[in-house]
């Protein structure tokens, strides 16, 4: 599956997606090119069958150091205009199936906007992120303002703007941005494992917690609440609500379909 692809390695295995990044001579620093075949390759996961979780992860020292600045170094407002790149970046909020980041090294600017997209974030032992967009006289746009704003809160998310510091993954999981640091050695694994864990839960189910959750940022409690009840009500037409109810009473373990 990774022929044709010039910036990223891909594959399927045991219903896991994986997408690696793959320009490590720059520390995959991510251009447009990349940045669509990452989102081509996770709708085309999104759609099949054989994949029920998304990892996505980084080749050489760094999972990414940020949006490629050798591509952006001479563009001016109307070029990125007319270019609307980061219209790319909003497919991503549109994926069904569950994505788990795997960093390590650095998650920086555009590399930290990806990583925030992923709905579990693990993180090896010395990874750091970081806005460094503010050194380079710009600042993120990708949605990092938005997402790391709703996630730490407005105090530390102008600190961490204003100065474009590093965060280290134990700051991190502090704060509630990753999941678990792990030991860089055991990243894969530990992430694999997650996901093969997720994997076997009913797909349906993982697909509408998913939606769920994500309105739970954007909508007013009672509006979520709404949402997350109609979707509560429609897994009873699946086959899975029936043969995960079936297995509990019949004390044995359930085969999820995802249908
Ligand atoms: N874009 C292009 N090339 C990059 C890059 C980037 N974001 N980050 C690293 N590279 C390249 C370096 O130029 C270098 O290439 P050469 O070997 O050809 O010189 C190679 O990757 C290795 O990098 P370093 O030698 O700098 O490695 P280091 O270990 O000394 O430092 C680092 C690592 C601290 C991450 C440093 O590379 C760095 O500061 N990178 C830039 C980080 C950054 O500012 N990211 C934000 C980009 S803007 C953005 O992301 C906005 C947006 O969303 C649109």
């Amino acid at each position: 599956m990774s022929e044709g692809y010039q910036f990223i390695e891909t594959g399927i295995s045991e219903q896991i997606g994986m997408i690696t990044l793959n320009r490590p001579h720059v520390l995959n620093a991510l251009n447009r090119t990349m940045i669509f075949e990452i989102l081509s390759v996770m709708e085309s996961y999104d759609r099949d069958d054989n994949v029920r979780v998304i990892v996505l992860n980084g080749k050489g020292r760094a999972f990414a150091a940020g949006a490629d600045i050798d591509e952006m170094a001479n563009a001016s407002s109307i070029d990125l205009e007319m270019l609307n790149q980061f219209a790319d970046w909003d497919r991503l909020a549109w994926i069904k199936k569950p994505i788990i980041g795997a960093v390590h090294g650095f998650a920086l600017g555009g590399a930290f906007e990806l990583a925030l997209c992923c709905d579990l974030l693990l993180a090896a032992e010395g990874a750091e992120f970081g806005f460094p967009e503010v050194n380079l006289g710009i600042m993120p746009g990708a949605g990092g303002t938005q997402r790391l704003t709703k996630l730490v809160g407005k105090t530390k998310a102008m600190e961490w703007l204003f100065t474009g510091k590093r965060i280290s993954s134990r700051e991190a999981l502090k704060y509630g941005l990753i999941n678990q640091i792990v030991a860089p050695e055991l990243l894969i694994e530990e992430t694999v494992k997650l996901a093969r864990q997720i994997a076997l839960q009913p797909p349906l189910s993982i697909r509408l917690i998913k939606e769920s959750v994500l309105k739970a940022v954007d909508y007013p409690l009672y509006e979520g609440m709404q949402f997350e009840r109609k979707n509560f009500y429609l897994l009873f037409s699946s086959e899975d609500q029936k043969e995960g109810m079936k297995a509990f009473q019949e004390k044995r373990k359930p085969d999820f379909k995802g249908r």
